[in-house]
């Protein structure tokens, strides 16, 4: 096999490609911070163990899906298959916790999972991701699911749909798990897919949202996680609906969304598309409480999600002509001459906020032309020889056609002048 050739679910990524996650990234960024939101970026290898204890053993990504190996050293470590573990563990280590204090950090960046590759599904994909950490109130999963939804109205993303659901807590969902091991142990063998008959045992919770259509039919009549959470659950949960009431958000009760990940308990949310097939889930998050007490950090609540970069940009690419900015100007050479000159022009435009190219070598009028078109620039300067000559420039408006001949130092003004049409 050829050396020169990605590894299978690893992606290169070109404009416009590339454009539709600096999008996304600015966009999130810009709601963010409006939220007091300031970006962590953490590393991408952490001890395996930061991993396995946080997301949980039984857990697929756990599981099957980690990249997991030793260092020189014989240390094991794993290329991070989501976020929320390591901000945790930065956040412990970093000791700026104070009693009564709210952290909100937001990561973006690329995260590994060794599942298998297909539209929407990478074994290296990227993530948005957002933690609230300090506070156990309600209005903190409100306040998030919120913001989420702004971002992807900001982003342009208008078809989705948001399922809310509560798991419960460390009192009342053990009751739970055992009223559906209990309800899971008279189902035949044959009627749930491999995984589900261990996940009966290991982690029963998990076959509530099995996709597998012989699950859900062996399944049907399962007790619902609403009807058993316990009275302090029950009140947490109405007040965020509550307030996602009085907002302007619209979303789903979905009592069967259980989320892959172990620290999850109270608040957990889903988003979900009907364009972009199977890998429907473009966010995810919910409530951790016990989390970054497991971690071996102090007790400190927590709330936050993650987008699929890779899944919000398919539903972006029907807008790709709007979202790289168009640049000024190309600057078009067509006699030798021409070359500093168009450079210390273009870097002239450049110094007064304006961006473009000047041509590396001199061409046809046909050619430079083409290349101004691909660039799909406001403006063409050309630089012929009677331009030279006579220390002007023909400023062509590639949309309306128009084109004017000015003496180059006023070329800057023209385009400026443009701009602020
Ligand atoms: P998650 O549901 O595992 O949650 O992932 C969040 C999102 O990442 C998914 O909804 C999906 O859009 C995207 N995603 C996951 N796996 C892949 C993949 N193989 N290829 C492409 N996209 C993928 C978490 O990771 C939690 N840490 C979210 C969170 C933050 N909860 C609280 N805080």
């Amino acid at each position: 096999m050829s050396s020169a050739k990605k590894i299978k679910g690893f992606a290169d990524m070109f404009p416009p490609d590339s454009d539709r996650f600096t999008f996304l990234e600015n966009t999130a960024r810009s709601v963010f911070f409006k939220y007091g939101f300031g970006e962590l970026r953490t590393p991408i290898l952490e001890r395996t163990e930061v991993f396995a204890k946080g997301i949980g053993e039984d857990t697929d990504v756990v599981g099957k899906e980690m990249y997991t190996f030793p260092d020189r050293k014989g240390r094991s470590l794993t290329m991070r298959p989501e976020a929320t573990a390591g901000v945790m563990r930065a956040f412990i280590e970093s000791k700026q916790y104070q009693p009564g204090g709210v952290y909100k950090l937001c990561t973006m960046g690329p995260m590994f999972r060794y599942e298998r590759p297909q539209k929407g599904r990478m074994r290296q994909f990227h993530q948005i991701n957002c933690e609230a950490l300090g506070s156990d109130s309600p209005l903190a999963d409100a306040e998030v699911i919120l913001m989420l939804n702004e971002f992807l109205l900001a982003a342009g993303l208008d078809k989705l749909t948001f399922e809310v659901n509560s798991l419960g807590c460390n009192e009342c969902r053990p009751k739970f798990r055992q009223a559906l091991t209990d309800f899971f142990a008279a189902i035949p063998e044959e009627e749930l897919c491999d995984d589900c008959k261990r996940r009966r045992n290991t982690n029963p919770l998990r076959v509530l949202d099995c996709k597998v259509e012989r699950c859900k039919k062996a399944i049907e009549g399962v007790p619902e996680l609403p009807d058993h959470i316990c009275p302090k659950c029950r009140d947490h949960f109405a007040e965020v609906l509550e307030v996602l009431d009085a907002s302007d958000i619209s979303y789903v009760r979905n009592p069967r969304l259980v989320r892959g990940l172990d620290y999850y308990q109270s608040t957990t949310f889903e988003v979900v598309s009907g364009d972009i097939g199977s890998q429907s889930s473009v966010a995810g998050g919910g409530r951790y409480d016990g989390l970054v007490k497991m971690l071996g950090g102090p007790d400190v609540p927590g709330v936050g999600f993650a987008c699929g970069m890779e899944r919000l940009a398919l539903l972006l690419e029907a807008k790709d002509g709007e979202l790289a900015e168009q640049p000024d100007f190309y600057i078009a050479v067509l006699d030798e001459r021409g070359l500093r000159q168009g450079l210390l022009l273009a870097q002239q435009l450049r110094a007064e906020g304006l961006s473009g190219e000047c041509a590396l070598a001199a061409g046809s009028m046909k050619s430079q032309l083409r290349r101004a078109g691909k660039l799909n620039v406001r403006f063409a300067l050309i630089l012929g020889g009677e331009e030279l000559d006579a220390k002007t420039v023909v400023v062509k408006n590639l949309q309306s056609g128009d084109q004017a001949t000015v003496p180059m130092k006023h070329a800057t003004t023209l385009l400026k002048g443009s701009e602020q049409e």
